[in-house]
């Protein structure tokens, strides 16, 4: 399929199945040489990580573990300020290597945040392996260890992502026609 029409919009195809199984195979072929001997708790974020975790996850064969956790917001009440919280963090972080496993860093603000959280657990290690970034917007507060592709900034669904929760469902990824 060239064209995807996901919700009122119009996406063209632009990462195939056979290049996103590539990098999640560079990807786990890394995580699996440096984190030997060592038991990584992998932790995706819900929802956009939920297949490129499940993907990568698959081609681990180091003996590791999966959790999953959630970013809430909440609008301040007198503040403008957007409050973030972390849902469903039941794992003891303490001590674990962690391996965040994200979707896509734009900003880099959402991850930002959710790093500064992870490390108040005390874990031994925080990496981030992250499928896609867009390099233009990116604030430069934190680094991707495993990075998959840089892309321009245009919006783009499938794979996990959405469109306004729609699209996720899509297996390769397609960017918004303009
Ligand atoms: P950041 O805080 O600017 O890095 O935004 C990251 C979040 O924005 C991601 O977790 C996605 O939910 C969303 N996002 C950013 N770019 C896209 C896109 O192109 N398609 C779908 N969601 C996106
Ligand atoms: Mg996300």
């Amino acid at each position: 399929m060239e064209f995807v029409e996901v919700k009122d919009k119009v996406f063209r195809k632009f990462i195939s199945l056979e290049q996103i199984n590539l990098v999640v195979q560079q990807i786990a072929d890394r995580i699996n040489a440096d984190y030997k001997g060592q038991n990584p708790l992998l932790l995706g974020v819900l929802n956009g990580a939920f297949i490129f975790a499940a993907d990568l996850i698959r081609r681990l064969t180091i003996p590791c573990q999966v959790s999953f956790v959630k970013y809430a917001s909440y609008a301040g009440i007198r503040s403008s300020e957007e409050v973030k919280e972390l849902i469903g963090l039941n794992e003891d972080l303490k001590g674990r290597h962690v391996v965040v496993v994200e979707d896509i860093v734009d900003s880099g603000i959402t991850m930002n945040h959710l790093l500064k959280d992870i490390v108040k657990y005390n874990p031994a290690s925080v990496r981030l392996a992250c499928f896609c970034m867009k390099p233009e917007n990116f604030v430069k507060t934190f680094t991707i260890d495993y990075l998959g592709i840089e892309i321009p900034n245009d919006f783009i669904v499938g794979y996990g992502l959405d469109y306004d929760g729609y699209g996720r469902n899509l297996p390769e990824i397609y960017k918004l026609e303009n």
